[in-house]
């Protein structure tokens, strides 16, 4: 893909290594056609040989864990789209790549030639660039543990109340990572753009990030999304270019070579298999940041429906879910462990986790670790802000009853009760009351 976007690029960082303002005509026509001959020969040689580059179909992906619950794959046919079982997510508080869930639309791209890949940064700046993995890995390097979460986690159930579009998922569409790499902050200063820029000289306002990957959604194109300028340069807000994932370089599925990650936002917005940033004017144009991914009341329909009166979901709002229970579980009546996730998004900690054993009536506060052992204090020094934290609590159940958790973030905001409240057309961001019936009988639980 890319091919005249690729020879436009090179074209770019041509005409900018040369001032040609301080040479007379004559040079300067020289200049230029140098210039160009250079261009064709390197744009021919990235073309035979491209550092990335995205299959048509699905006859080269990866191997994936036996263990990993498919939820959209009609034999070859389909994006690969898969999450652990529920009782295998909590097992850690790092989840490991292999039962981290994987969220394509379209076939895993293939790294042709490591040495050959680059990302080109471009668009409304004084210096456009071209960075080699060597270049990024010259910068600081950060670890930055993270929860991503689909937006479409816990789709499934909000599905039962009124059908919703999108692929199914239960609760594992959500994973907490060590993520390692360049701060997107000190990227941009490569390209001339200072911390804490809102507004480039030229106009710049969002970051745009374009993949390789095909996608029928963008009609064979790349995947893309953008975030604002203010947060890809603010060193607090730790996005990353990230290189490793729980300190192994990437793997295919997870972004190899080069991924995005925006912490405390959905996982939409860390766009995998990076080619191009783009410094641009208005947010990204693509279908997943205008057709898709939008949050909409439960009044709108697909007869009704129009997308450019909702802005598109950037964090993520706060989110538990029971994991150690299926929905529906037979435990032996007496103590029962009840164990689960909670995290919220734009770096608020989570205040506390209430567990109710019957249906909602009453309610018991849960304990909390985010790294074992470690009691969890929100907004701690304790704290990882991005991260997911764990919660136990222990209780005694006589008989078949409801469960029920609900989590309460630094900011006090609280998970909605009903689904059907929050119900919307693709269904996203399920965040209602997480609840699992148990039938008191005779079992190992
Ligand atoms: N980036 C590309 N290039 N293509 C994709 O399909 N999916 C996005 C995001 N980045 C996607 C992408 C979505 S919707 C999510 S939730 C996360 O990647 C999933 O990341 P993971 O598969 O590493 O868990």
């Amino acid at each position: 893909m890319g091919c005249n976007k690729r020879g436009r690029n090179v074209f770019i960082i041509l005409f900018d290594a040369i001032n040609l303002s301080s040479i007379n005509q004559n040079t300067e026509l020289f200049i230029q056609k140098l210039q160009f001959l250079f261009a064709l020969l390197l744009f021919r040689q990235r073309a035979e040989m491209p550092g990335l580059t995205a299959p048509s179909d699905y006859s080269k992906e990866p191997p994936r864990h036996p263990c990993l619950k498919i939820n959209s794959k009609a034999s070859l046919l389909e994006p690969f789209n898969a999450e652990p079982p529920r009782s295998a997510l909590t097992c850690s508080y790092v989840t490991p790549s292999d039962f981290f869930y994987k969220r394509n639309h379209g076939p895993i791209p293939i790294v042709e030639d490591i040495e050959r890949y680059s990302v080109m940064i471009s668009g409304l700046v004084e210096k456009p660039k071209q960075l080699f993995m060597k270049d990024i890995r010259m910068l600081p390097k950060y670890n930055v543990t993270a929860t991503l979460q689909c937006a479409g986690n816990r789709r499934t159930a909000m599905s039962k109340t009124r059908p919703v579009k999108g692929v199914g998922w239960d609760v594992s569409a959500i994973g907490n990572a060590v993520w390692g790499g360049a701060k997107l902050s000190d990227v941009l200063e490569l390209v001339g753009i200072p911390k804490l820029t809102s507004n480039t000289q030229f106009g710049g306002k969002h970051v745009e990030f374009v993949s390789v990957d095909k996608c029928k959604e963008e009609k064979g194109g790349p995947y893309k999304a953008s975030i604002p300028l203010s947060q890809a340069t603010n060193p607090e807000a730790d996005v990353l270019l990230a290189y490793e994932m729980n300190g192994e370089t990437l793997n295919r599925d997870h972004g190899y070579p080069l991924r995005v990650v925006v912490p405390g936002v959905i996982g939409a917005r860390s766009v995998k298999w990076l080619e191009d940033i783009n410094i641009i004017e208005e947010e990204c144009q693509g279908f997943f940041m205008q057709k898709d991914y939008k949050m909409f009341p439960p009044s709108v329909d697909w007869d009704n429906i129009n997308w450019s009166t909702r802005r598109p979901q950037m964090d993520f709002p706060v989110q538990c879910a029971i994991c150690s229970l299926e929905d529906v579980s037979t435990i032996k009546p007496g103590k029962v462990k009840i164990s689960g996730y909670a995290a919220s998004g734009g770096g608020r900690g989570i205040e506390r986790v209430d567990v109710s054993v019957d249906g909602g009536k009453t309610w018991i506060e849960a304990s909390r670790c985010q790294k074992s052992g470690v009691q969890y204090i929100a907004d701690g020094f304790n704290s990882d802000k991005w991260a997911w934290v764990l919660f136990e609590v222990t209780a005694d159940i006589r008989q078949s009853t409801e469960i029920v958790a609900k989590a309460i973030d630094s900011a006090a905001n609280i998970q909605p009760e009903k689904v059907e409240d929050i119900w919307n057309l693709r269904g996203i961001l399920n965040t209602s009351w997480h609840r699992v019936k148990v039938q008191a009988g005779h079992s190992n639980l």
